[in-house]
This record gives structure tokens, C-alpha cells and sequence, in this order.
């Protein structure tokens, strides 16, 4: 089987635009492919170094989202990125033949000082994290690497850094390929993407009735003032979510029904909640099953970690052996 690598940062919750957008798509590809997939704490630094302490705590809460939403730790690898140090060594390495031009034009480097101006993040580390990155993916020789559109000028920084490593010393790393998947953005309860910033978010951690609220005073059309004034559901973010998470008949239906004003919002809301419980109510379960049990969930860790390190070796030994240092 080709492999799969990929990685999230411990920067907060997941929601469901997280579960429909990545987490779906990394638990299919559970069924084709050699799966690695690790918690990014490093790279949480380059951004948070001035406050770690929250990493660990949020380490946590992604494996357990991870394995709530079926990441399946018998047959995909799961992984702490901190706990494989030949990461650092293979960033190390790499950062050596790493042009600094490359680094100043990913975009996300300005864009990123720019959006977190409170933040000094004029470091050395923040600079390198494609490198880093590319340290991740290549220590692990991935053929795909599934990812966001973002990321995909990350994904060209390890390809060069690939090529530039192959020509100098000798073949080693494969070029990995972007998986990108075709996946709907989701929107948030305010009609805008659904993300953290913007306070719009539904959490995996949310409880029933914190779901159950925030749908139910989601906006609609606003045309639809009185239970008798017909609406327009392309206007409304709640059926953007039927769109996702209902039935093409349910679509159908409820999109009659705020037309003709045959049904009130309220109504329409309740078919999307019975949907989005279907959907949460196995992670709700698992998630309570993984939170009450620490030791299982650090066993995973390690045990994935250990896994990961045996291949992360391995490849490391040739990295040494190609350019003669440290053999
Ligand atoms: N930069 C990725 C993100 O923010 C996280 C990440 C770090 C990653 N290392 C990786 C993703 C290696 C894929 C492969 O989403």
C-alpha cells in the first residue's frame, strides 16, 4: 500500500467544519492506503512559544477527536510529533540546503505575522516551518500527502527541498503530492466560513444541548419574518448546512416548504439537528469513552510514536549514509 501522511496543529477544538473538511477524509483513506497521522505540537511553537502550556492539554483533546471520528489505531499510525526526535535531526539537515528565498515567499509567512500582529514572530523557527514540514512528511518517504488548499504552497516547499536533497546527495525522498479533497466548506452559525476566530463555530466537544441552541437561533432568511412569509433557502446558512448533512429528499423538502411557507424555521431546524445528532451522538460517545480513560489514550500515543519512530530510523540512516555524516 502507498502511503499517507498528514498532521493537524493542537491550536484548539475541532468542529464540524474540521470533521466534514479533513478528519472524513483522513478515515476513508484509512482503507487504501499505509496511514500516518500526527499531532503537530512543534509547529504549535512557532506560533505559540511565548504561551506552550496549553499544548499539551490540546494534544489531548485532538487525539481523542481523532479517535472518536474513527481514526483506527490498529491500521493507521498515531503519532506525537515531539515524541519522534529525528524529526529535528532531518529538520536540521534540511535547513542547511534550504535557500532562504523559498521560505520568505510561502505566503502564510506574511500573512500569518500580519493576522497575529500581537505576536512576535520574527523568530528563526517561525521562518522555518515549511522546513519543518517538509521534515514530517519526507521522514516518512509519503507518496500523498492529504491537506487543505493552504497548505499547498507548503507542499511545493517540500518538493523543492526533496529535488534539491536527491540532486546533492543522491536519491532518497520521493516528491509527495498533495491530496486535495472535494469537500464543501461549511459554513458557521452566521453564514461565514465556520472557524475558531470567528466565534461561529460547532465543536465536536459540544454538548447536545449547546448544539441543540446554537441551531436553533441560527439565522435564516431574513424575509422570513412571520411563519406565513415565504423565504428563500439559498439566502438562509441553514440550509447550506441540509446541504452537507441532509438527505437530498430532506433538501428538496424543506426547500419546498420555505417557498411556500408550507414549513417555519423551526421545523426546517429540527430535520438538520436530527441529522447532526446522527453524526455526533457515536463521537459524543466515543469521545466520552476515550476522555474517562488517560492511560489507553497515552498508550496509543506511545505506542503510534513508537511505530513511527522505527520507519522515521530507518530512513534517517540513509539520510546519514548519503551525506556521510554521523554514521
Ligand atoms: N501545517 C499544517 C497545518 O497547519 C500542519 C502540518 C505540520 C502538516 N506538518 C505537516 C500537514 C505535515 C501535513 C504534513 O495544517
Amino acid at each position: 500500500m502507498e502511503r499517507v501522511l498528514s498532521g493537524m496543529q493542537p491550536s484548539g477544538r475541532l468542529h464540524l467544519g474540521n470533521l466534514v473538511g479533513a478528519l472524513r477524509n483522513w478515515v476513508q483513506l484509512q482503507d487504501r492506503y499505509e496511514c500516518f497521522y500526527f499531532v503537530a505540537d512543534w509547529h504549535s511553537l512557532t506560533t505559540n512559544y511565548q504561551n506552550p502550556s496549553v499544548i499539551k492539554e490540546y494534544t489531548e483533546d485532538l487525539l481523542i477527536n481523532w479517535l472518536s471520528a474513527g481514526l483506527d489505531p490498529e491500521r493507521s499510525v498515531i503519532f506525537i510529533q515531539s515524541k519522534v526526535l529525528e524529526h529535528a535531526e532531518l529538520h536540521i539537515l534540511l535547513s542547511m540546503l534550504t535557500p532562504l528565498g523559498w521560505l520568505e515567499r510561502v505566503p502564510s509567512y506574511k500573512e500569518k505575522q500580519e493576522e497575529l500582529k500581537d505576536r512576535d514572530l520574527n523568530t528563526y523557527g517561525f521562518l522555518g516551518y515549511p522546513v519543518l514540514q517538509a521534515a514530517d512528511i519526507l521522514i516518512y518517504r509519503a507518496r500523498y500527502v492529504p491537506v487543505g488548499i493552504d497548505q499547498v504552497p507548503h507542499l511545493e516547499v517540500t518538493r523543492e527541498i526533496a529535488r534539491r536533497f536527491n540532486y546533492l546527495y543522491g536519491e532518497v525522498f520521493p516528491e509527495p503530492e498533495p491530496l486535495l479533497s472535494e469537500f464543501p466548506k461549511v459554513p458557521g452559525v452566521d453564514g461565514r466560513k465556520m472557524s475558531k476566530s470567528y466565534n461561529n463555530a460547532i465543536y465536536l466537544s459540544d454538548p447536545p444541548e449547546v448544539v441543540r441552541q446554537k441551531i436553533i437561533t441560527m439565522m435564516t432568511d431574513p424575509a422570513r419574518k412571520r411563519r406565513y412569509d415565504p423565504g428563500n433557502p439559498e439566502l438562509s446558512p441553514v440550509f447550506q448546512l441540509h446541504r452537507i448533512f441532509s438527505t437530498k429528499e430532506e433538501q428538496e423538502e424543506v426547500a419546498r416548504g420555505c417557498r411556500t411557507a408550507g414549513i417555519g424555521c423551526i421545523e426546517c431546524k429540527h430535520v438538520l439537528l436530527k441529522n447532526l445528532f446522527k453524526i455526533l451522538e457515536p463521537i459524543w460517545e466515543k469521545r466520552r469513552y476515550y476522555s474517562e480513560r488517560p492511560e489507553l489514550l497515552r498508550g496509543i500515543a506511545e505506542e503510534g510514536s513508537r511505530r513511527a519512530r522505527l520507519v522515521a530510523q530507518e530512513t534517517m540512516k540513509l539520510v546519514r549514509e548519503k551525506m556521510g555524516i554521523n554514521q
